[in-house]
């Protein structure tokens, strides 16, 4: 073949610049347009004809480049992830092929912007299907390009807007709260210590507190930010930085935060089934529908029982007892027996943070819950909140917290004190939940260079 310099034919009407996105309105239209993007794929059929997909982030088209096209000095270096300008007119596919969106375009005219590496630097070479899970996580900046994993992080728009929408509709206030704290929330143990100018400060592992204080006066509030944890567990659903969806409400009762959270869920995945992303979904995971309401409550001292009851040992041999924390492996295995979502309710209080709200019953144990979902297990964690003085002083004692840092979470308790409850939600295992994904970190856009962990 001989190459040369291809020219834009001067007699064909000007070219619209266009998104794939508007492609059939475009070939409706039956006007010549412009699509910029990236070559997913290439593939030359004999010598004179040769089908680009191309992708720019609102979908992917078939593009057809025939043999006056093929033979452009750019042809050669033509190669997958290379960023082109592919010009021409759109037509549906002919009978019997099919393509994305059934159309695609017939190339007159086209330029490479950038041209990406070929031979062992190609990208096709770097990702190769042998490549294992931790070769695919340094290599997470390119394989985001692929295909399952851009459609993960829309749909992670898709919910997060969901959800956004939900708390509108119910007339939350968003806040956004700071993430350099000199407070704990969840135990010391997991903290990321810092320096901030001479004084130890932490990255936030919860927005809760600032949460609580802004209840007085703006009512329902919820926050997306990100959450740090120094996890030491290394698992399939442990993140170092989480983005934690989080929500207090003044007085309501214990039941309510069940129901709200119940609705939260529920609502959420009706409104990403009936969003345009619908299709986008099912392809990830055909199996999702809105989960009947109400969820099972189960009650701490009966998941233990019913771990007993079903022979479920310790890595020792030895049974779950009463006031032992329920870690992944078992709560996997009831949520997934049981197979539907299990509010696991009134933890002992010497497990759970020094906020929790104690049973008036039997006030060893917690107004607490956290929401098991088959597949993950944990997805929420919540609870109503200590809203007395002194009760929120022992809470401190008992936790070994100096109140000196909490003064402002106090002060909540003396002025003006209510019933209170919240909780938090790891988005990215609502989304391994809702998209039947194994990792969490597929739920991310980050890159880490390896380091034996990642974020
Ligand atoms: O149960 P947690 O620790 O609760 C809190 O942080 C409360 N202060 C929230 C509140 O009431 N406002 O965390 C809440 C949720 C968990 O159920 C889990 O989904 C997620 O946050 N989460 C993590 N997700 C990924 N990686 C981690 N290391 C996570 N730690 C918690």
């Amino acid at each position: 073949l001989e190459y040369k310099t291809l020219v834009e034919d001067p007699t064909l009407p000007a070219a619209q610049k266009i998104k794939i996105r508007a492609a059939e309105k475009a070939r409706i239209d039956g006007k010549r347009v412009v699509i910029f993007g990236w070559a997913h794929r290439v593939r030359m059929q004999g010598k004179s004809m040769m089908f680009v997909t191309l992708r720019d982030g609102s979908g992917y088209l078939q593009c057809l480049l025939g043999k006056e096209m093929c033979k452009s000095s750019d042809t050669p270096r033509l190669t997958v992830e290379s960023t082109v300008a592919l010009y021409g007119t759109l037509v549906t596919v002919p009978e019997g092929k099919s393509a994305p969106g059934g159309h695609e375009l017939i190339v007159d005219y086209w330029k490479i912007i950038h041209a990406a590496p070929s031979g062992l630097d190609a990208f096709e070479t770097k990702l190769n299907k042998e490549a294992g899970p931790e070769v695919m996580y340094d290599q997470r900046h390119l394989v985001l390009r692929g295909e399952t994993a851009s459609s993960l992080m829309k749909l992670r728009s898709v919910f997060l807007q969901a959800f956004r929408q939900h708390y509108d509709e119910q007339h939350y206030v968003e806040l956004t709260t700071p993430c350099l704290t000199q407070t704990e929330c969840e135990g010391g143990s997991t903290l990321f210590k810092l320096d901030y100018y001479g004084e130890p400060a932490y990255l936030t592992q919860s927005s809760q507190l600032y949460l609580e204080t802004a209840i007085p006066s703006m009512g329902d509030v919820f926050s997306v930010q990100m959450s740090f944890r120094a996890e030491a567990s290394r698992t399939r659903r442990h993140l170092s930085e989480f983005t934690h969806i989080e929500a207090e409400m003044p007085f309501i009762t214990y039941d309510e935060l069940l129901e709200r959270l119940e609705f939260l869920v529920c609502d959420v995945i009706e409104k990403a089934l009936s969003s345009p992303a619908r299709g986008m979904i099912l392809e990830l995971n055909p199996d999702l529908k809105v989960p009947q309401r109400p969820f099972r409550r189960m009650q701490y001292k009966d998941a233990i029982e019913w771990l007993r009851q079903a022979d479920f040992r310790k890595d020792d041999g030895t049974l779950y007892e009463f006031g032992e924390d329920i870690p992944e492996k078992p709560e996997r295995f009831m949520v997934d027996t049981l197979g539907e979502p299990i509010f696991l309710c009134r933890f002992p209080a010497a497990m759970k943070a020094f906020y929790m709200f104690r049973d008036e019953e039997d006030p060893t144990l917690t107004h607490s819950t956290d929401l098991l979902m088959p597949g993950v297990g944990e997805i929420i964690g919540g609870s109503m909140r200590i809203w007395d003085y002194d009760e929120i002083m022992a809470g401190y004692a008992r936790e070994g917290i100096d109140p000196k840092f909490y003064y402002w979470y106090t002060d909540q308790r003396k002025y003006g004190s209510c019933p209170h409850g919240g909780y938090g939600l790891g988005f990215e295992r609502f989304l391994a939940w809702a998209l039947k994904r194994d990792h969490v970190r597929e739920q991310q856009c980050g890159c880490w260079r390896s380091s034996g962990r990642e974020s």
